[in-house]
């Protein structure tokens, strides 16, 4: 997506807020995310927050999260972007496997080499995040990736 009113940068505190409302609009529930704001991106554009993505960090492995788009940008390659500069954020971050849980966003993951996994093989300490616990995530399916192998399909 060429588009050079729109900028890619690490959320601040003051972007809480607009996250959340960005997450809701798609149904995603933000639990524990003011907890990895300083692993978190934001998209923004003409000074409004459209996308978001973001880890936790947990030794070398990542849970990837919080990856959503505003409805009126979706299938412009903006999510394809914003998941391909978390994973380089997380490969400065020494992490080598990436998890993640999804109800919606299978096929989109899946298709950059994301590969499905029963939740209860995620590493004990990846589950201990909040992601997990919610009540909403009982229906999301576990997907894990080393991150050498989508590191690149994403950029
Ligand atoms: C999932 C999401 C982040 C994808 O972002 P996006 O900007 O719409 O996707 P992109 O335009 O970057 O898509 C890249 C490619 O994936 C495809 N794609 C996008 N969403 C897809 C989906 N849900 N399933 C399968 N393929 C998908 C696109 O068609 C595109 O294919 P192409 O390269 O052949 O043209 C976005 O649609 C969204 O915010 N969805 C709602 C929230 C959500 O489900 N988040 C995931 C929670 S972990």
């Amino acid at each position: 997506m060429a588009d050079h009113d729109l900028s890619i940068e690490p959320a601040v505190a003051g972007d809480l807020a607009a996250i959340v409302q960005l997450l809701g609009r798609s149904g995603l529930e933000a639990d524990g995310l003011e907890q990895h704001l300083d692993t978190t991106l934001v998209a923004r554009r003409h000074s409004q927050l459209v996308a978001s993505a973001g880890l936790e960090l947990y030794g070398r492995q990542a849970l990837l999260r919080s990856v959503v788009v505003a409805p009126q940008l979706q299938g412009t390659g903006l999510g394809r972007r914003m998941t391909g500069q978390v994973l380089a954020l997380a490969q400065t971050r020494g992490i080598t496997r990436v998890y993640l849980l999804t109800e919606t966003a299978r096929e989109f993951f899946a298709r950059f080499g994301f590969r499905l996994m029963e939740r209860a093989d995620v590493p004990v300490k990846v589950q201990s995040s909040q992601e997990f616990s919610m009540a909403c995530a009982n229906n999301a399916v576990g997907m894990w990736a080393p991150l050498e192998n989508v590191l690149h399909g994403f950029k």
